[in-house]
């Protein structure tokens, strides 16, 4: 804690360079990126298993408050996006190094120079909101409270189980034995190159993911009867008042060529984002919070985060396959010989 302090008051006193700056704003646009992706998994799923739940949320996404920070969102994963590739790039190319302070400010353009036409875009989806469907002004303050209420419960109870679990470790002598270097610097090497290649193969997937949800259409469309989902062929959402839910089932079960393409892509980005973002929050940990049972602490309640985002996103993805599907696979594999469960896949 004495480290967070210290690197908030030495960065706003020292006087350091653009490359500070880049480092600083990679941090926090990082950071924040991973606290929205947890909750828009969470939130997600609930199409899934409770619809009620989902259009509440998208309610909330709905406010003005929700906008604001949907801008700031989609700048933190620009900026990340853009640094994390300088970052990738040079780490491969020593004989560019001399030319790092360049690259960071070229960064800072490019983003600028993307994000203008972006808001742009997203600045008309929310004006059309407001000319054709809103007739009275409401910040939102009390949806936005609603929405994130549990959140912050949840956080608090994932805390303070890891705080319980790591003093237990504490005691356990063979848990605490000093560890073998090498075994740990290897699997260090590998996620470092695991960062690098994740961040670049992340960048079409979360690119195109917003490119549909902030500008080719708006995310005030999700719940928008008569509007067709963003790539999807299954046609119009319809009057309803799970009108958000509908949207999402429109686009997972839209078949590409015999597949489930937007199921696909969200398994992708899923698990890409989801290990690249706690492995980044790792390294956070790491460099502020060095006594031993705190840090212990926050690595298992990211550990367990991580897992528990990666299994309720997966199954909400898996668990919303038509039945039918279900029933080919299950013919299919009897004539095969093999005796699948599918029911889990049954809606
Ligand atoms: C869009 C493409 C992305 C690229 C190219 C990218 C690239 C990178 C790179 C190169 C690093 C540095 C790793 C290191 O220090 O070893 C990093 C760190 C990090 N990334 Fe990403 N990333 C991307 C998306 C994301 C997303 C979507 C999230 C959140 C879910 C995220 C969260 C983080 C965090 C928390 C860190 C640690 C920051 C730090 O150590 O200062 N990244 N990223
Ligand atoms: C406010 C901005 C965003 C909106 C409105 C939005 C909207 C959606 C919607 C409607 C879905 C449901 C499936 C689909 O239609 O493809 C979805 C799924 C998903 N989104 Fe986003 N998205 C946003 C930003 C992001 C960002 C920045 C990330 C990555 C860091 C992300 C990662 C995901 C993932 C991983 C899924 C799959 C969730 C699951 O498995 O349950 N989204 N998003």
């Amino acid at each position: 804690m004495t480290s967070l302090v210290l690197t908030i008051t030495e960065t706003l006193r020292y006087r350091g360079k653009i490359g500070q700056w880049a480092w600083v704003l990679h941090r926090v646009s990082g950071m924040g990126t991973l606290i929205f992706l947890i909750m828009h998994v969470i939130d997600t799923s609930w199409a899934t298993f409770y619809p009620e739940l989902y259009a509440k949320a998208i309610a909330a996404y709905k406010t003005p408050l929700f906008t604001v920070g949907e801008f700031v969102l989609v700048a933190c994963v620009v900026y990340h996006a853009l640094n994390g590739f300088r970052i990738a790039l040079f780490d491969y190319r020593p004989q560019w190094w001399r030319r790092q302070a360049d690259a960071a400010k070229l960064v800072l353009l490019g983003t600028l120079v993307l994000l203008v036409p972006v808001f742009f875009v997203m600045a008309g989806h929310v004006v059309n909101y407001y000319n054709e469907r809103v007739t009275t002004f409401d910040l939102g303050l009390e949806s936005v409270i609603e929405a994130t209420a549990p959140f912050a419960v949840g956080t608090v109870v994932v805390l303070g189980l890891a705080f319980i679990v790591s003093a237990g470790m504490a005691v356990v002598p063979s848990l605490n034995a000093p560890k073998k270097r090498l075994k740990g610097s290897k699997m260090e090497t590998f996620m470092w190159s695991f960062m690098r290649i994740s961040g670049v193969l992340i960048i079409p997937l979360v690119f195109g993911h917003l490119a549909m949800m902030h500008v080719i259409q708006g995310v005030f469309d999700l719940t928008k009867v008569g509007h067709v989902p963003v790539f999807t062929n299954l046609g119009a959402n319809v009057e309803s008042t799970l009108t958000a839910v509908n949207f999402v089932r429109l686009r997972w079960d839209t078949m590409l060529a015999g597949v489930y393409i937007w199921r696909i892509y969200d398994i992708l980005l899923l698990v890409l984002v989801t290990v690249h973002g706690f492995n980044g929050a790792r390294y956070v940990i790491n460099d502020y919070i060095h006594n031993k049972l705190a840090n212990r602490a926050l690595r298992l309640a990211a550990v367990g985060t991580m897992i528990g985002v990666l299994w309720v996103g997966a199954l909400a993805i898996l668990q919303s396959v038509p039945a039918t599907t279900a029933e080919m696979l299950n013919q299919s594999s009897q004539v095969i010989g093999v005796d699948a469960d599918t029911d889990a896949l049954v809606r």
